[in-house]
């Protein structure tokens, strides 16, 4: 689902930016380690600033982001104009992710599946295109705050089916990914990494 004008201006902004690489992605590097190497994709990759941490902050040496918002993939283009050889952007949707089965090293996603209204298929999209042994990295945003009064107020969020922790967590067990490490906050934000069982190289310890 699309952003509504308050959600986009708030994710286009530098505040956002800083957060997203100073305290999010830090504490996702130290749940999962770094990938040194590898090719990652960034579900949701907004204007690109995830898919540029990831590059820098990770190690990945090729990250391919997509976005259900043709604005969003035009402003991440870009952001990473100068990165091209490294990147590539495209206009998709995390329910059905255009890609081949098992060839990512690491999948990101800094908060876009409550977006999505058939949630459960974008984690099992997830689960399909990583390699044996990657890595899914995420935070996500739980139900109680989906629902809280005042953010369905300011925000549009699909607000039917909507995970809690436990939910979230059983959708990894579904499709086949193993839970590596977990964090909540205040049961409104979770952060986790999976793994999607079978290869040798497991993650560094945090
Ligand atoms: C909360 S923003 C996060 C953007 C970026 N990941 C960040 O952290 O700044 C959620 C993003 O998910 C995108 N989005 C929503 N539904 C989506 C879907 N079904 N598939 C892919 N992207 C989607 C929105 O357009 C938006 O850019």
């Amino acid at each position: 689902m699309l952003l509504n004008r308050l959600e986009y201006r708030l994710m286009n902004n530098p505040l956002r930016a800083a957060f997203q690489r100073y305290f999010e992605s830090r504490r996702l590097l130290q749940m999962g380690g770094p990938m040194n190497g590898g090719v990652a994709l960034e579900i949701g990759c907004g204007r690109g600033v995830g898919v540029a941490i990831i590059l820098d902050l990770f190690g990945a040496d090729t990250v391919h982001g997509f976005d259900l918002d043709p604005r969003m993939v035009a402003l991440a283009q870009a952001r990473l104009a100068k990165r091209q050889e490294r990147t590539r952007m495209w206009v998709g949707d995390a329910a059905q992710i255009a890609s081949p089965n098992a060839v990512y090293d690491a999948v990101f996603d800094f908060g876009i599946i409550h977006h999505v209204p058939r949630w459960r298929d974008a984690v099992a999209e997830v689960a399909r295109i990583l390699k044996p042994g990657g890595r899914f990295y995420g935070e996500e945003v739980l139900k109680s705050l989906v629902v809280h009064p005042v953010v369905r107020r300011l925000f549009k969020h699909p607000t039917e089916d909507r995970f809690d922790a436990a939910n979230l967590r059983s959708a990894f067990e579904n499709a086949g990914l193993a839970l590596h490490r977990w964090k909540e906050t205040c049961n409104c934000v979770a952060w986790f990494v999976a793994i999607k069982p079978g290869g040798q190289d497991g993650p560094r310890p945090s």
